[in-house]
């Protein structure tokens, strides 16, 4: 008698998660608490494959100094594995050592129409007043599209200011399959969805708008914790809050937010009844924040001092291997049905 077991179908295939953020200068708060802890907690899961990924190739649409890039990358493959994205644990790798990136981004470009692309609040936001504004800046979200199908991926745990780009992604793949493949086969596209934090949308410290790099309105992860303090001590909060016995709007405040994401439920509903009775000021609200951010980020920056490159080069090689092999195997198929090549696949 044997004992190998026969299935009738295939296992079910595990989600595949997958993510990028982009090599632009320091991991800040809004990355952390809209995208990077959710990697964490995913990769921590363990209930689905997980590939996370930093976009190189995005940076390169501004401006840019070639040796500040290759240390930002350098830099920020430390930081995400000191956040708990652990290479033993997923793949973890950059976007320019796996080319079939850019392949894939140059035939999904003949799908995308230039009006989707036009209608992008980023290529607007990052385009207004430049005297040069690059190609690349306005093809961008289909380099990103590229990212995500490349490897069927499904879930893309973002930011609220990715979800115009997952759309287009969505829709790229609807575009690819219809174009493409009959209506009888297997489609070769999923449609990805975005999964968002419970604080998808940090504000800068200024008030004025998103947390963001490009405005240097930020909060550094792995700020010293004297230099955190001294940026969030004068962060923006509600702007009718003049003076103690002012009663405050937590909904509207940016600290309150951010309390949602550090903080305890009781320590939340406190912050809440103080703000809006007017019984803490500000600053008091913002210490109680500062003393739970540390609690979380003193082990981060303990594992954080103890990486160095050398250490993690090995990994990155072997995080683009395992990324390459499915690459390799999507790009088979897409050239195949579109028609490409005359080598075979
Ligand atoms: P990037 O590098 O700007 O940001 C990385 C992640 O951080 C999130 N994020 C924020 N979340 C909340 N509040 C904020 N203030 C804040 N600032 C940034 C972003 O939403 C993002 O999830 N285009 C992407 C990178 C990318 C990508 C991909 C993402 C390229 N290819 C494929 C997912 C899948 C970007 O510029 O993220």
């Amino acid at each position: 008698m044997t004992s190998d077991v026969i299935l009738d179908k295939p296992p079910a295939r595990l989600a595949r998660v997958f993510s990028g953020i982009q090599p632009t200068g320091e991991l800040h708060l809004g990355n952390y608490l809209g995208a990077v802890r959710t990697w964490r907690e995913q990769v921590e899961a363990g209930t689905d494959e997980t590939m996370f990924c930093v976009v190189d190739a995005h940076a390169i649409t501004v401006p840019y100094d070639p040796k500040e890039l290759r240390k930002n990358i350098d830099d920020l493959v430390l930081d995400l594995i000191a956040c708990g994205v652990d290479p033993e644990k997923t793949t973890l790798f950059v976007q320019s050592d796996v080319r079939e990136h850019m392949e894939l981004a140059w035939y999904l470009a003949s799908v995308t129409p230039m009006g989707d692309l036009s209608r992008m609040t980023q290529f607007k936001d990052k385009g207004e007043g430049k005297d040069f504004v690059s190609t690349g800046l306005f093809t961008y979200p289909v380099l990103m599209s590229a990212d995500i199908l490349l490897y069927k991926a499904t879930i893309v745990p973002v930011g609220e200011d990715q979800v115009q780009h997952l759309e287009l992604a969505r829709e790229t793949a609807r575009r690819f399959n219809h174009r493409f493949v009959g209506k009888k086969q297997k489609p070769v596209f999923f449609e990805p969805k975005a999964r968002l934090s419970a604080t998808p949308r940090i504000m800068g410290l200024d008030g004025e708008g998103k947390m963001s790099k490009s405005k240097g309105n930020t909060i550094g992860l792995f700020e010293a914790p004297d230099s955190f303090w001294k940026k969030l001590s004068k962060a923006y909060t509600d702007p009718q809050r003049l003076k103690l016995s002012d009663p405050g709007r937590p909904e509207i405040c940016n600290i309150f937010t951010m309390h949602k994401a550090m903080s305890p439920k009781e320590t939340q509903d406190e912050v809440y009844v103080n703000c809006t009775e007017a019984k803490w000021g500000c600053v008091a609200c913002k210490k109680v924040l500062f003393e739970n951010f540390e609690k979380e980020l003193i082990p981060l920056r303990t594992k954080r001092e103890q990486l160095s490159v050398d250490k993690v080069r090995q990994a990155m090689g072997d995080g683009a291997s395992k990324a390459r092999r499915i690459a390799v195997e999507t790009m088979k198929e897409v050239r195949e049905v579109m028609g490409l090549g005359s080598l075979g696949t």
